[in-house]
């Protein structure tokens, strides 16, 4: 059966799911885990000179992204995957990835009403324009066992 574990946040930009990760993180490492995070907007930071919300390399960092989460399960890591992945198309590579390599797949839902997530977003220092959170607020859909999660958390 599956070994280690992938945790997949699942929430529009500004929702609070990096602030989720910490406790998570803490959680597991108090659990007498090694837990490594993997965070796109990490990547961006460093490809596009500190610009967390800078879109233009996103292909070189989705593609670095799913190379650290494949070396990361070669290793048995508990992983912390800290994206949006709002949807089932969004998740399907990653979730391919995790049931190839036996992973068990927990899911962790940080969802909040839109104004909360406008007001959080207009609050930090990377603002994303509302155009966009609001698209992804409609196109949000919760993760399934269809899709192959083994569990799902609300937070
Ligand atoms: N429960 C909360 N109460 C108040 N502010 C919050 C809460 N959770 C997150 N925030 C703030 O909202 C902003 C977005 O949170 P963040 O965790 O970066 O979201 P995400 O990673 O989903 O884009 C940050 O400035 C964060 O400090
Ligand atoms: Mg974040």
């Amino acid at each position: 059966m599956s070994k280690e574990c992938i945790h997949i946040m699942v929430g529009v930009a500004g929702a609070g799911k990096s602030t989720v990760v910490e406790e998570l993180g803490a959680k597991l490492v108090e659990a007498g885990n090694e837990v490594l995070i993997i965070c796109p907007d990490d990547l961006r930071e460093q490809f596009c000179n500190g610009d967390r919300s800078d879109q233009s390399k996103n292909g070189l960092v989705w593609k670095t992204a799913y190379a650290q989460v494949q070396v990361a399960m070669e290793e048995n890591q508990e992983i912390i995957f800290d994206a949006t992945m709002i949807n089932p198309r969004k998740r399907k590579d990653l979730l391919k990835m995790a049931l190839r390599n036996k992973y068990k797949v927990m899911g962790h839902v940080v969802r909040r009403d839109l104004d909360v997530i406008k007001e959080q977003n207009k609050n930090r220092k990377w603002v994303v324009p509302e155009h966009i959170i609001e698209n992804m607020f409609k196109s949000f859909v919760v993760p399934s066992s269809e899709e192959g999660f083994h569990g799902v958390v609300y937070h």
